[in-house]
């Protein structure tokens, strides 16, 4: 039987690069893109301290639809350029928010989350959605973070379909 390694020792960048390689081994085999999409929230969700909240929107048209999470419900539909998801698809570029409540038009979900971070998923030059991560920490995202998960949609966009997801 598999085992996963637990991911509490070594640096958080040490960490990042095994949950990458679980990830990598999990996802081997299967391009099923909203199979892999939801595995993937299932073993970042567990393994990584401090969250409250780490799901995917994906690209439909002019906005940015929910996908496969963990946490307490969230809103479905993001117009491309609304809140902290919206504005990282925009401009295809990770964004951290260290405060949520100092972020202007910041779409408050789960009113225990302080800190955010999003990562868009690319192929190329085109989008198809984003990653989102909550904490109820403010401060809690990073440069290791923002590293960790581009390799992590990077292992998923590589190894997965995901064009039944996006339109
Ligand atoms: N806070 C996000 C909305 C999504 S929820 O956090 C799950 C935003 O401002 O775009």
């Amino acid at each position: 039987m598999l085992v996963a390694k637990p991911t509490t020792a070594g640096t958080k960048e040490e960490r990042y690069g095994e949950l990458t390689q679980e990830l990598a081994a999990l996802l081997a085999g299967e391009t099923d893109g909203l199979a892999n999409a939801a595995n993937l929230t299932a073993l970042y969700f567990g393994a990584l301290p401090e969250l409250n909240w780490l799901g995917f929107y994906f690209l439909r048209g002019s906005e940015l639809v929910l996908g496969p999470f963990q946490g307490k419900v969230a809103c479905v539909r993001i117009a491309l350029g609304r809140g902290v998801c919206g504005t990282a698809a925009r401009e295809r570029k990770t964004i951290i928010v260290p405060d949520v409540h100092a972020f202007p038009g910041h779409i408050a979900c789960d009113a225990t989350s302080r800190s955010e971070i999003v990562v868009p998923l690319l192929e190329g030059e085109r989008l198809l959605g984003v990653l989102d991560l909550d904490s109820p920490r403010e401060n809690r995202f990073d440069a290791d973070d923002q590293l960790g998960l581009q390799a992590a949609v990077g292992v998923l966009v590589r190894s997965s379909d995901l064009s039944r997801l996006v339109g």
